[in-house]
């Protein structure tokens, strides 16, 4: 098992490992200790992986109750948020006790919102069960629901008590799912880590053999999402590095209506921030190449596939990265490969971001 510190405002350990599910509720108690403990997972996962962790925390004293919701990002919404705070108030949970997210990243943004408002807020702590999940939203704070007009437009910066990695999940999460995912790993790669690109080449595809190359990777990306936040817990500056991809992703999620998924979205938009620096001589030739390879490993699109007349054409692109949460008046942050495992951050006007791009 690793263990990593996020040395965030509130301190905390992210437990990394195969099986920790079953010790959960011990590693709980010993983390936070508490009474009363609410589980909030989704139809899928908690048919998994539900009754064997409420037993582990019951084999650790905790009187638990859990609240299952039908899992997709459709449910991500104030509906399914408040249904969560009525469970936890009808358990009668107190400041003393826990919310527990078991699941994927909807899970985690939604329970760590109940958290975060349940009487101004109470701990919580993270199972992350999706390698999108593990390597990114269960850690560094951010909890949201999406509105009607917009993805994950009401949120909270809210901290979990603990996270708890169990890399054998995986062996149950659907293929497009976890091949997703590896797109926010491969994102660690270039931003930090040109190792990480080596470490991905024999993890095409989940099997029992390579839980340890999992747990190794899991843990390197974590170390660099915590490293991020504690030097900047609240997104001022270098936690912008992490939205690599991401203005052109979430663009490209949009203008598809989300036929693809998110790591898919994202691969194209690193992809096209690679080529676009490459061509302004601003990044090391071969870089988008490198970085298409990687992406292949997981079947991940790359906006150079046959099925490229589906991808939205420029102006749309433009016109949905003008309605990105994170644009202003006078433009938009945007992150800049440099080479693999160096970006740059820089503030680019929409008519400078068109004519690069
Ligand atoms: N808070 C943050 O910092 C942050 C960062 C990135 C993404 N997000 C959010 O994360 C969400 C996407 O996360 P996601 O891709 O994990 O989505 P998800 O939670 O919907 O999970 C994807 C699918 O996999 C299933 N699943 C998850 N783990 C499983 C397992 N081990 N076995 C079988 N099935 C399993 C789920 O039931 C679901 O159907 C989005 O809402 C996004 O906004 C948040
Ligand atoms: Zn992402």
């Amino acid at each position: 098992m690793k263990r990593i510190k996020v040395r965030t405002g509130k301190e905390y350990d992210v437990l990394i490992g195969g099986g920790l599910l079953a010790d959960a509720g011990e590693l709980i108690a010993k983390a936070r200790p508490g009474r009363r403990a609410v589980i909030v997972t989704d139809s899928n996962v908690g048919g998994y992986y539900g009754d064997q962790l409420a037993e582990s925390l019951s084999r650790s004293g905790f009187e638990t109750a859990t609240f299952v919701f039908t899992a997709g990002e459709e449910n991500k919404n104030a509906r399914t948020l408040f249904d969560i705070l009525g469970f936890i108030a009808d358990c009668r949970l107190t400041r003393e006790d826990l919310v527990i997210a078991l699941g994927g990243g909807v899970t985690g943004d939604m329970a760590g919102l109940a958290a975060a408002i349940y009487m101004r807020g109470i701990d919580y702590v993270q199972v992350p069960t999706s390698i999108l999940a593990a390597v990114d939203s269960s850690v560094g704070g951010k909890t949201a629901i999406d509105l009607p007009q917009g993805k994950n437009l009401a949120g909270a910066f809210h901290q979990p008590a603990l996270v708890i990695i169990d890399t054998e999940v995986f062996g149950t999460l659907p293929m497009r799912d976890y091949c997703s995912g590896f797109a926010e790993i491969i994102k660690y790669g270039m931003i930090e880590d040109p190792q990480i690109l080596e470490q991905i080449k024999d993890l095409g595809e989940y099997s029992s053999a390579i839980q340890q190359e999992l747990e190794e990777l899991i843990s390197r990306c974590v170390e660099i999402k915590a490293d991020v936040v504690a030097e900047d817990e609240f997104e001022g500056g270098k936690r912008r590095l992490l939205n690599f991809g991401h203005t052109v992703g979430h663009a490209v999620e949009k203008a598809t209506n989300y036929r693809l998924y998110h790591g898919e979205a994202v691969a194209i938009g690193m992809m096209r921030m690679t080529q676009a620096a490459e061509r302004a001589g601003r990044c090391d030739a071969g870089a988008s190449g490198k970085l298409e390879q990687a992406l292949k490993i997981f079947g991940l699109p790359t906006g150079k596939d046959s099925n490229q007349a589906n991808l939205p054409d420029k102006d749309a692109l433009m016109e949905n990265i003008a309605m990105d949460k994170k644009s202003t008046d006078d433009g938009i942050y945007v992150v800049i490969p440099e080479r693999i495992g160096k970006c740059a951050i820089e503030k680019m006007s929409m008519a400078r971001l068109e004519e690069f791009l």
